[in-house]
Parts: C-alpha cells; sequence; structure tokens
C-alpha cells in the first residue's frame, strides 16, 4: 500500500490508478433543431432554450453501439500507448447493446483483439461511463491487471420516439472509451468515487418492454414499449439536487472546496441541469465544460465526449482537479474526482 491508502474510504486505492488517454468517436450523420423541426411538432427556440442543445450525431442503420465503441477504444489505446494485447479488462457502459447477448464487451474484445481481456456490460444508463471507470479502476488498483479499458457508447437513436418531441429531441449517439492504468505520478490519479443508486426512481426513465417483465410481441411494439419513457420534469428535478449533492460530498471527504476544481464535468443531460448543479456548488461558468450544443444526450459517452473537447481546447491540463458527475435512469448517481495525468 502506498501513502494514497484512506482505509475505510470506497475511493481507497491498493495502487494509484490513473487515466492514460481518451478516445472518443461519434457517427458523422448531423441531426439538426431545424431537422427535427419536419419531424415532429417542435421548435429550434424551445430545444435550444430548454436544453441548450443544436444539433446531435446519429448513427446510420447499420451502425450498432459496438462499432462506435471499438473506434473510442482504438483511439484511446493508441493514446496510451499500449495494445490491445495490453488490456486485460474491458467494460462498457451501455443502455443500447447490439443484443441482450453476447455483450458488447464481447463484441469489442473480439474486434479490437483483446486476446488476454475479460470484460462485460454494465447497466447504469447515463452514469455507465462513471460506474464503468470505477469498475475498471478496481482491476488495476487490485493489481489483478495493468491495462483496463472503460468504455461508455450508446446508440440511443434506436430507442428513440421520433414521434415523441419529449424525448426525441434530446437524445444523440455516441462513445468514449478510457485506458486505466497504474498511476505514473501518485499525485496524478483517480482520487475518489461516491455512486449511490435510488431504484425508488425507476418508473421516472425507462424502456418498458422488452425484458423480461414484458417480453417483445405485437401488442408492446403497437405500444411503442420499446422507445425511452421518460417523467422529464421529475428527472430533471432529481438530477439537479442529486448532481450538487453528490459532488459537495465527494468534495467534503477530501478536505477540498469548489474553489480547488479547475473544471466540472458533468453528464449532458441538459444545459439548465448542469449550470443549476454548478451554482448550487459555486463554480463558475468558467470551470464548467458544456458541449450538449453538438452533442445532445448520448447516455454513456456524455462524459469522455466533454472531457475530450476540454484537452481539445486546452481547457484540461495535466495535473487539473477534475470533477465528473452523473445521474442516469435508474436512478443511478455518480461522482468522480481526478487529478489528471496528462
Ligand atoms: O440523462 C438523464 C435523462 N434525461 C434527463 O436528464 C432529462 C431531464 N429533463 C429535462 O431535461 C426536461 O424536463 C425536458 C427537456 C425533457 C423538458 O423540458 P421542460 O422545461 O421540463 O419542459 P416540460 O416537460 O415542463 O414541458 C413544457 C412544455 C409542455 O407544453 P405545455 O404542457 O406547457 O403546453 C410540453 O408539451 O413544453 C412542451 N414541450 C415541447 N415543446 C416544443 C415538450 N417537449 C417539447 C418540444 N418542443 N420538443
Amino acid at each position: 500500500m502506498n501513502d494514497t491508502t484512506r482505509a475505510g474510504d470506497p475511493g481507497r486505492v491498493l495502487r494509484a490508478v490513473q487515466i492514460s488517454s481518451l478516445g472518443t468517436y461519434v457517427p458523422p450523420r448531423v441531426l439538426t433543431n431545424s431537422q427535427l423541426e419536419q419531424m415532429v411538432d417542435t421548435s429550434n427556440e424551445w430545444i435550444l432554450k430548454r436544453t441548450g442543445i443544436r444539433e446531435r450525431h446519429i448513427a446510420d442503420d447499420d451502425v450498432a453501439t459496438s462499432d462506435l465503441a471499438v473506434e473510442a477504444a482504438l483511439q484511446a489505446m493508441a493514446g496510451a500507448g499500449v495494445t490491445a494485447a495490453d488490456i486485460g479488462f474491458l467494460v462498457v457502459g451501455t443502455t443500447t447493446p447490439d443484443t441482450f447477448f453476447p455483450s458488447t464487451a464481447c463484441l469489442v474484445q473480439d474486434r479490437i483483439g483483446a486476446t488476454h481481456a475479460w470484460g462485460f456490460d454494465l447497466g447504469a444508463a447515463c452514469s455507465g461511463f462513471t460506474y464503468a471507470v470505477t469498475t475498471a479502476m478496481q482491476m488495476v488498483a487490485s493489481g489483478v491487471h495493468d491495462h483496463a479499458l472503460a468504455i461508455g457508447a450508446d446508440v440511443m437513436s434506436r430507442i428513440i420516439d421520433y414521434q415523441d418531441r419529449t424525448t426525441c429531441v434530446i437524445f444523440g449517439d455516441g462513445a468514449g472509451a478510457v485506458v486505466v492504468s497504474p498511476a505514473v505520478d501518485p499525485e496524478l490519479r483517480i482520487l475518489d468515487f461516491a455512486h449511490e443508486v435510488d431504484g425508488s426512481g425507476g418508473p421516472a426513465l425507462r424502456m418498458p418492454a422488452g425484458g423480461s417483465r414484458l417480453p417483445a410481441s405485437h401488442e408492446t411494439v403497437d405500444q411503442r414499449l420499446h422507445y425511452v419513457h421518460q417523467d422529464g420534469a421529475a428527472v430533471f428535478k432529481f438530477a439537479v439536487r442529486k448532481t450538487s449533492e453528490i459532488c459537495r460530498r465527494i468534495l467534503d471527504r477530501n478536505g477540498l472546496r469548489a474553489a480547488d476544481v479547475d473544471l466540472f464535468v458533468s453528464h449532458q443531460a441538459n444545459r439548465r441541469i448542469i449550470m443549476a448543479a454548478a451554482g448550487q456548488l459555486h463554480l463558475p461558468e468558467e470551470k464548467v465544460v458544456i458541449n450538449i450544443d453538438r452533442f445532445g444526450n448520448t447516455t454513456g459517452a456524455t462524459i469522455p465526449l466533454a472531457l475530450a473537447d476540454a484537452l481539445a481546447d486546452k481547457r484540461l491540463k495535466k495535473g487539473d482537479l477534475v470533477l465528473l458527475a452523473s445521474v442516469g435512469a435508474g436512478f443511478t448517481v455518480g461522482a468522480m474526482l481526478v487529478r489528471w495525468a496528462y
């Protein structure tokens, strides 16, 4: 154990773990608000004002979640200077796996040629990425594996009802992946995570049919039950409250204040949610990363897509203290503190 170990703390580490690299991918096709105006009764003004979204990327019909995940994973591995053979474990946070089984993780493992890796899919909806990074981190922290891939990837357009204006304007498709490895500098590492679930919130955001509770039938298709159903206002309120609550908790227990945070990278579900939570945390706008305008809500991919933009814009630099936060269907809630390693 090194001196970063804190007994009894869920973020405790046996060896310090860093995020070594990041890869992202979005399909090239763009769906703009004005195109949506032709599809449902909505307007560019409403979408922009109520969500902050201008456009989102949509996968072609023959593209599935694993296709996006593979692109992101290859980019992440190249960035970290590791080969597929170096990967011992991979986890894919996704709500839209290619199939129930085999898992998308198995499809990705095969496609990237990670012949020594094992892995699985993780269902945490919009917290898929934070939960995947946490899971991968444990594999490396414990010493079991040296390099692990954590992926958040979704083709939300496959489960969105493009006749329902309350949901179809929000979502987009994308993928992000990170390689996690033992920290080169023990100061530059994943510092902590704080996650919780509140299953009582399940009815507020769900896909009612297609599982063992309500298998696919002509009726479920006719009733449009294979799409995302959401109580937007309930999710909105929960997301604002919980994002700020979990962030405050993780900062407090690490003896940090909002002023210590260099960058706040929250799940991108709605610009108003992010800004309200940031306001409650007293985080100024310049520390908040928002790119929902270009991608919409890509579920498992929003946080890596936002990190990638921050890196490209040089807003995210080696040594920065990054606060990640997510709230998703379940409800799932997550926060991570990362001292950025590159
Ligand atoms: O990643 C986690 C997943 N999801 C979320 O985090 C989403 C959380 N919720 C939200 O982001 C917001 O609740 C929405 C964006 C979904 C909705 O925004 P809102 O400001 O909460 O709108 P609302 O549901 O209160 O609806 C206000 C009005 C309604 O009309 P009436 O009843 O006032 O006449 C809606 O029918 O806006 C109407 N409306 C729309 N109008 C134009 C709802 N969707 C649209 C639309 N275009 N696309």
